[in-house]
């Protein structure tokens, strides 16, 4: 390849990345010329709406509305896309690829949903299409799996990485909100967009966790195989019991390799309060890896937010400026392993808490015993919290020691055929 002194430049979208991205490209030109040996241009920013008023100082000329402006112009070498959603960007994505352009974009729905296949199509068109900022916003995921820890098997993965979630989880625990409230208050934030459901049903998590699970078990995991449930049926009562007992309550996205098993899920999970994925607060995102070479590593910052983000979209931008102004070939893409097989969800061995609704009266305790007795569920604690002495009812916390996810289904069933047991109001994995 022909050294270049000059790059052409496309974004797609100019949003809170876009314009974090745009900004940093326009303000930082002479800086990254010099660390990269060549000039970044920016020749077209594509957006839906033309009229819009914008914050960002971008010059008003370089706006489109017309995508072919981009897709179709052979001097763009670099398309960023940072528009959102699968289509059309995964449509935009395919284009610039197949007429030989570069692509960075923080896309995880579109990375989650279609990456093998567009890495393959990059292969195929010799080009890259680097994702650092699809999971943990500023934080280097995608770069120290791809490179740094390429030594290691990954034996698991325990993270926090939707920030608008752990910003509701932690006003829930710190000011004994109700989840509606903190939501209310992360949109007014502008954390949690209008419609959260991406958010709170653990979506967005379940996308990024498929994105380092592939990665770190260099095998094809998808949204479709992870395990999901959100935090919207969480309680001011959980966070209370929780505490008392000495957990915080967080949605973990966990991956884990289980005798050359794969298992992926994401959840809330009540966390020793002493570990430090408890005391991960805000809207702040971090993963544990753990590698039988490198034991286990942190990665902890601002996952999400204009300027975090656009130090990850910039720093594959300048990495491929850097392989284009010497002439070299890019990075290649990952290749994974020969794929392994997931373990289903029934299967998986974890602890349990359970909030319960019984009868107050004499042999209660002793049914629920028995019914989990019977699914071999050894309990671990069990504390009656309170009592309603007029409705003759109590609510009693169930700890259990490991546990089959798949026992533990059953013997939750059999509980609630129990005329003694109200509602279980709460069901939530215990991890360590
Ligand atoms: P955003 O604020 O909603 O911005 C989206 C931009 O794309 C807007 O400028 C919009 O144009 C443009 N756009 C959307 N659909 C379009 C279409 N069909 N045609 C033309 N333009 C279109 O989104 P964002 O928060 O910047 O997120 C961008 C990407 O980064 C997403 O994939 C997101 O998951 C990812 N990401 C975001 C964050 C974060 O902190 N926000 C962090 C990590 C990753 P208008 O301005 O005219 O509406
Ligand atoms: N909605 C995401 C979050 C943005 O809250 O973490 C960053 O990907």
């Amino acid at each position: 390849m022909k050294p270049k002194t000059s790059i052409k430049i496309g974004l797609l979208g100019l949003g809170v990345v876009g314009a974090g991205v745009a900004q940093t490209l326009l303000q930082k030109g002479p800086l990254f010329a010099s660390r990269t040996g060549c000039t970044l241009e920016i020749k077209k920013i594509l957006v839906r709406d033309i009229a819009k008023k914008r914050g960002a100082a971008v010059p008003e000329a370089l706006l489109t509305m017309d995508a072919e402006e981009i897709l179709g112009d052979s001097e763009i070498e670099i398309v960023i896309e940072l528009m959102g959603g699968e289509q059309p960007a995964h449509d935009y994505i395919c284009r610039a690829v197949s007429s030989g352009k570069h692509v960075v974009t923080a896309n995880k729905e579109v990375l989650a949903k279609h990456g093998p296949e567009l890495l393959s199509m990059a292969e195929a068109h010799g080009v890259s299409i680097f994702y650092e900022a699809s999971v943990g916003g500023g934080i280097p995921l995608i770069a120290p799996f791809r490179q740094e820890l390429i030594a290691n098997e990954i034996h698991g993965i325990q993270a926090i990485i939707n920030g608008t979630t752990n910003y509701i989880l932690t006003k829930m625990s710190q000011e004994g909100l109700p989840f509606d409230i903190a939501l209310k208050q992360a949109q007014e934030l502008g954390y949690a967009e209008a419609d959260p459901t991406n958010d709170v049903e653990a979506h967005d998590a379940a996308y990024k966790l498929s994105i380092l699970a592939t990665l770190a078990f260099r095998s094809d995991v998808r949204p479709a195989d992870i395990y999901r449930e959100g935090i919207s049926r969480l309680t001011p009562k959980d966070f209370k019991y929780a505490q008392e007992l000495g957990y915080a309550i967080k949605l973990l996205a966990i991956g884990k390799l289980n005798d050359g098993a794969i298992q992926v899920r994401v959840h809330p999970a009540l966390v020793p309060i002493d570990l430090l994925l408890a005391k991960v607060d805000g809207v702040f995102n971090a993963v544990y890896v753990e590698g039988d070479l490198v034991g286990r590593v942190l990665f902890y910052g601002q996952g999400a937010g204009s300027l975090p983000t656009s130090s990850s979209v910039v720093a594959n931008v300048l990495d491929l400026a850097q392989s284009l102004s010497t002439g070299a070939t890019p990075r290649p893409n990952i290749r994974l392993d020969a794929p392994k097989a997931l373990l289903p969800f029934g299967d998986i061995r974890t602890r349990y808490y359970l909030r319960v609704s019984v009868a107050d009266r004499p042999g209660v305790l002793a049914q629920i015993a028995k019914v989990l007795g019977d699914h071999l569920i050894s309990i671990s604690s069990f504390i009656q919290k309170e009592s309603d002495e007029s409705a003759q009812t109590a609510e009693i916390v169930i700890m259990t020691h490991l546990a089959q996810e798949s026992a533990m289904l059953a013997a939750r069933t059999d509980l609630e055929k129990l005329t003694t047991v109200y509602e279980i109001g709460s069901f939530i994995r215990v991890e360590g």
